[in-house]
């Protein structure tokens, strides 16, 4: 696991864009992973940008989201489909259809898991996934308990999820949905890359078990400890809790630029 602390946010978001860059260069068909919420959006803003400026494009390429809530209705601006749809996709050339994720809406909640996982296996697995990192500890929505084998399934949601969820539904708690189909620890496992971006005093505690705690269901996050190349993108704030710090810092100060993340 590579620790990467950088002062200003954006410039997360260009080691991250410059990640996902590298990789269309060499695959233009690459599936990437795209994660919701707040964190990732420095690197869709980026990635919008470079695009704009034609430095990128996403012509050939596949995405697949983490999660959505069960039963918000089409067109809901908070649906996950929506939400990436907005912040990401419509601002740059992904073909009609390109980007997928989990239906919430499906009458076969099961069945509707089943082909997420079939559909991500038909299209070659994710090379590059964006990872956000809940309070918690939860990636996607694999709330503390979770299977750390778990495939892709019907989750429900935690009351601090909801809570930290609700400055999305007008702070009304009662808003959120209680249910949500989510990849599983297992899935998100399989993906080539996964790049994590944690900012903020509040993922403070989460990013140290992360990174430096015991691999457990209770933080279902430190399942990455055992994946072969994760990077962890974090802020000052986010990296308060960090016992080797002053190394993870010295690391990447001395890592040479073309190595890349
Ligand atoms: C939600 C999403 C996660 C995301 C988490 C943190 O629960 N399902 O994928 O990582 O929120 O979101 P934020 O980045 O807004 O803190």
């Amino acid at each position: 696991m590579e620790v990467v602390i950088l002062p200003e946010i954006e410039a997360i978001g260009v080691l991250a864009a410059d990640a996902i860059g590298e990789l269309l260069a060499r695959k233009p068909t690459a599936v990437l992973g795209l994660a919701t919420g707040s964190s990732p959006l420095v690197v869709y803003d980026e990635l919008a940008a470079r695009w704009a400026a034609g430095k990128v494009s996403f012509a050939q390429a596949r995405g697949f989201t983490l999660d959505e809530y069960v039963g918000l209705p089409a067109g809901h601006p908070e649906r996950y489909r929506t939400v990436i749809d907005t912040v990401f996709v419509s601002r740059v050339d992904f073909g009609k259809g390109a980007v997928d994720g989990p239906d919430g809406l499906a009458s076969d909640l099961r069945a509707a898991c089943a082909s997420y996982e079939d559909a991500i296996h038909g299209a070659g697995g994710v090379d590059l996934q964006i990872l956000g990192i809940g309070t918690d500890g939860h990636i996607a929505f694999n709330e503390p308990g979770s299977s750390l084998a778990s495939r892709t399934r019907i989750k429900t949601l935690t009351k601090q999820t909801r809570v930290d969820n609700a400055r999305f539904f007008g702070d009304d708690l009662d808003a959120v949905p209680t249910h949500c189909l989510t990849q599983g620890l297992g899935t998100i496992m399989e993906a080539r890359h996964i790049v994590l971006v944690a900012t903020g005093r509040g993922k403070a505690e989460a990013v140290h078990h992360l990174v430096e705690g015991a691999v457990s269901a209770m933080w279902p996050a430190t399942i990455l400890q055992h994946h072969p190349h994760v990077t962890v993108l974090l802020d000052d704030a986010a990296a308060r809790r960090l016992q080797l710090v002053d190394y993870y810092r010295e690391t990447y100060l001395s890592k040479p630029h073309w190595q890349g993340i």
